[in-house]
């Protein structure tokens, strides 16, 4: 009897849920987070990782460490990494901290899920040994303070519409002393067909929406803030498609 009542308020609670969602009541963030802390943490764990995923996966995996891979040669070159702080809004489970603190940056890493910024302690503790840099944080992006040297935040703004990435950006700027560096999915006509046809976030765990965003805006966006483009570049594979700009300020 009691089960059977708990399972009545279970079934309600998820109605309720499903309604909200179709109703568009519960708001991107919320949907995000409780993606990332659910069916997309064990997926991208799994992407993030080394451990065996199917092709498509694989993909993405490749993809996104090329855009990893971008980044840290461009802050690499710089050749001042030990002399600057970095942080890392929607860390994930720490692709980027974990490198750059190995390579001598002081990295803030922040996420707004609880399951992938323990993955990052974790991994970070695997890696790194006992060390408190990167420090990490659950925490909401447009809730970050303090002020870094260089905002990084890589393959977040794809899970918000325009507006709402307008004004995480703004937010982000406001953070960094000197440079920003972002990456999102560019809206172009061979990306706006694949969505259309399902190929774009591949999988049965398409919960989340994927938004793309026009080049112009962000820029025009960053250039509102007090940025200028420095350096910018493009990773393309089958399945990911992420577009990385670098600004500094004016
Ligand atoms: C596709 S993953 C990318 C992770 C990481 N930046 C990387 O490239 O490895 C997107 C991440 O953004 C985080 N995220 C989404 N919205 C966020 C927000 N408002 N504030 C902080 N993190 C957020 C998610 O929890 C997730 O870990």
């Amino acid at each position: 009897m009691y089960s059977t009542h708990n399972k009545h308020l279970f079934d309600l609670e998820s109605l309720n849920i499903k309604l909200y969602k179709s109703m568009n009541v519960v708001d991107d963030k919320t949907i995000v987070k409780e993606y990332f802390n659910s069916t997309g943490f064990d997926r991208w764990r799994r992407i993030y990782g080394n451990g065996e995923v199917n092709t498509v996966q694989l993909d993405i995996r490749k993809g996104h460490q090329k855009t990893v891979d971008t980044v840290l040669s461009w802050l690499k070159s710089d050749e001042n990494l030990s002399e600057i702080s970095i942080c890392d809004a929607g860390c994930g489970v720490g692709s980027l901290s974990i490198p750059l603190a190995q390579a001598g940056a002081k990295v803030y890493a922040s996420d707004i899920s609880e399951k992938m910024v323990e993955e990052g302690k974790e991994r970070a503790k695997e890696i790194l040994g006992n060390a408190d840099n990167p420090t990490f944080a659950v925490q909401d992006l447009e809730a970050l303070s303090g002020n870094y040297h260089t905002v990084v935040c890589l393959d977040v703004l794809i899970h918000y519409p325009q507006e709402k990435a307008s004004e995480m950006i703004s937010h982000l700027c406001s953070t960094a002393t000197e440079r920003i560096i972002l990456s999102f999915a560019p809206k172009t006509f061979a990306l706006t067909i694949l969505k259309k046809i399902g190929s774009f976030f591949p999988g049965p765990s398409k919960t989340t929406r994927a938004y793309q965003h026009r080049e112009a805006d962000i820029v025009d966006f960053l250039q509102k803030n007090g940025f200028n483009i420095q350096r910018q570049a493009m990773t393309r594979t089958r399945f990911y498609f992420s577009r990385i700009l670098e600004a500094t300020r004016k």
